[in-house]
């Protein structure tokens, strides 16, 4: 595949060192200092692009590459609130957009096992649920999107919680999100339940970012020759209850 990196950040890298890997082709590479050359997309012959960049600037870059027909992937987070305009227009264009906050298989089967485990929960309230994610001090949203799926999906099977809260509650209807930031954390992510005698946790450890990089190469090849808007539950085939 020939591929456009939008973002040549820390996962832009890590996306180009996998796809060399699998014997792909980098045709193009876009980043804050040269944004105008998105304008050559279309040009440059990529068969898909893949964005990673921040979320002030996914919304307008993941528009261009939809208005000059190139199938995008994109794995930034932080800009849910125009989502749903970019879905409009993958569906308006007849383009392809695929979407996940977090790329990484196994955080994908813990979306899973959060969706089930809070349909149990809920059946016994002496436990109380709470989400914990731990990244690196440079990234900018908080919380991350990977802990808003796991609080989105939580709540939505959880009737005695209402809405989510950062670092702080303010009634027992509120789901506490807690958000840290420390050294080089690739992502942790912790779904607990706690009671007065004890804990039961799902967690997930990301070693690295190549994980990402792999999931989102596997993004792109699924969505070689489709349209419509994808995530990963799609990829995966878990269930199709799944947001990203
Ligand atoms: N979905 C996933 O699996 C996953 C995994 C890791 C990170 N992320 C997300 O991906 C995003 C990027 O993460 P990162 O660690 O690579 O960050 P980063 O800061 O290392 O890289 C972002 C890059 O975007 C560039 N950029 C800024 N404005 C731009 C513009 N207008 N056009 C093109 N490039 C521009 C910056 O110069 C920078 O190089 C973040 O939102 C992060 O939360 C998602």
């Amino acid at each position: 595949m020939k591929i456009a990196l939008i973002g040549y950040g820390r996962m832009g890298h890590e996306v180009e060192a996998v796809a060399l890997a699998k014997k792909h082709q980098i045709v193009l590479r876009v980043d804050r200092d040269n944004p105008a050359d998105m304008e050559r997309l279309k040009s440059s012959g990529a068969d898909v692009a893949m964005e990673f960049t921040t979320p002030a600037t996914a919304f307008d870059n993941i528009r261009k590459c939809l208005e000059q027909g190139v199938p995008v992937v994109s794995g930034t987070t932080g800009w849910n609130d125009r989502m749903d305009e970019i879905h409009r227009l993958c569906r308006s264009v007849d383009g392809a957009f695929f979407h996940a906050a977090n790329f990484n298989i196994g955080v994908n089967i813990m979306f899973h096992l959060n969706r089930e485990l809070a349909r149990i929960m809920n059946q016994f309230p002496r436990y109380e649920p709470s989400i914990e994610e731990t990244h690196h001090t440079r990234k900018l949203d908080a919380p991350s999107g990977t802990a808003v799926v796991l609080a989105g999906d939580l709540l939505e099977r959880y009737p005695g919680k209402k809405a989510w809260e950062l670092n702080e509650t303010s009634g027992k209807d509120k789901l506490l999100v807690r958000a840290f930031r420390e050294g080089d954390v690739p992502g942790t992510h912790v779904v607990r339940y706690e009671s007065p005698n004890d804990r039961l946790e799902l967690i997930h450890t990301a070693f690295s970012r190549k994980g990402f990089a792999e999931g989102a190469l596997l993004a792109a090849e699924f969505l070689r020759g489709k349209k419509g808007v994808f995530g990963m539950h799609h990829l995966l085939k878990l269930d199709n209850t799944g947001r990203s």
